[in-house]
């Protein structure tokens, strides 16, 4: 099992132990991090059990069941169910991933849910992404274009939309950025797997116009070189994507433009 750094605010103190569930015989502990920072009391891990017969098989089915039957301040993310909008990552036993898609079963004895490792806590399982979405948006993860807007659209061949596959699949849920030690220490200046990930899809769809500038931007110690190859990233990814060969791509661009 993976073992993560905890999140940043985290001088941990023993939480509640909420009562368990009334004549039920297929019983499971959930130990979850909680933290208001309005509270003024420091994060602390609750523990909550929950009746396995009445609860569906995802860890997400369990965080709605608790947060609707035992304790409604309970705070975490979710919207798809799905896989989808990456919304419901945390940091489920050691591994980054999705809660909606992380089965029950893949975890044994206690389930212990903490938030994405390594980033400011807005409210227990709530991480704050604004520095990782505007990472995203530095790597202009748009098509970007100087000859004129066609009439209709931009055409591109099968061969050359196939090269996307692996990449636009991203959910952008940051599992694999926060996994990622070189994103822990220097998040501020290295953009991370996810924003870099973002930027070879750019790089490489053949109706982009800018690719100069985009090796530009990412041509700097910090914001591409910070990447080690450590592989984190790629071994927790919920989507099954490559993000440690998405910068190995980017690297071996460098390099050829200077050939
Ligand atoms: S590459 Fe995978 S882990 Fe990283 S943000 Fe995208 S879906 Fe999440
Ligand atoms: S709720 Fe959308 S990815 Fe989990």
């Amino acid at each position: 099992m993976a073992e993560f750094a905890l999140p940043k605010n985290s001088k941990i103190t023993k939480g509640k132990t909420w009562p368990k569930p009334e004549g039920a015989s297929n019983v499971r502990a959930f130990k979850i991090y909680r933290w208001n920072e309005e509270s003024g009391e420091l994060p602390r891990i609750d523990t909550y059990f929950v009746d396995m017969d009445k609860c569906g098989p995802m860890v997400l089915d369990a965080l709605i069941k608790i947060k609707n039957e035992i304790d409604p301040t309970l705070s975490f993310r979710r919207s798809c169910r799905e896989g989808i909008c990456g919304s419901c990552a945390m940091n489920i036993d050691g591994i980054n991933t999705l809660a909606c898609i992380y089965g029950l079963d893949e975890v044994k004895g206690d389930v212990k849910i903490y938030p994405l490792p390594h980033m400011e806590v807005v409210k227990d399982l709530i991480p704050d992404l604004t520095h990782f979405y505007a990472q995203h948006a530095a790597i202009m993860p748009w098509l970007e274009t100087t000859t004129n807007r066609p009439q209709k659209e931009w055409r591109q061949s099968i061969e050359d939309r196939k090269k996307l596959d692996g990449l636009y699949e991203c959910v952008m849920c940051a599992s694999c950025s926060t996994s990622c030690p070189s994103y822990w220490w220097n998040g501020d200046r290295y953009l991370g797997p996810a924003a870099l990930l973002h930027a070879y899809r750019w790089l490489i769809d053949s109706r982009d116009e800018a690719t100069g500038e985009r090796l530009d931007f990412l041509e700097d110690p910090f914001r591409l070189y910070r990447c080690h190859t450590i592989m984190n990233c790629t071994k927790t990814c919920p989507k099954n994507l490559n993000p440690a060969k998405a910068i190995a791509e980017i690297k071996k661009m460098m390099v050829e433009r200077k050939m």
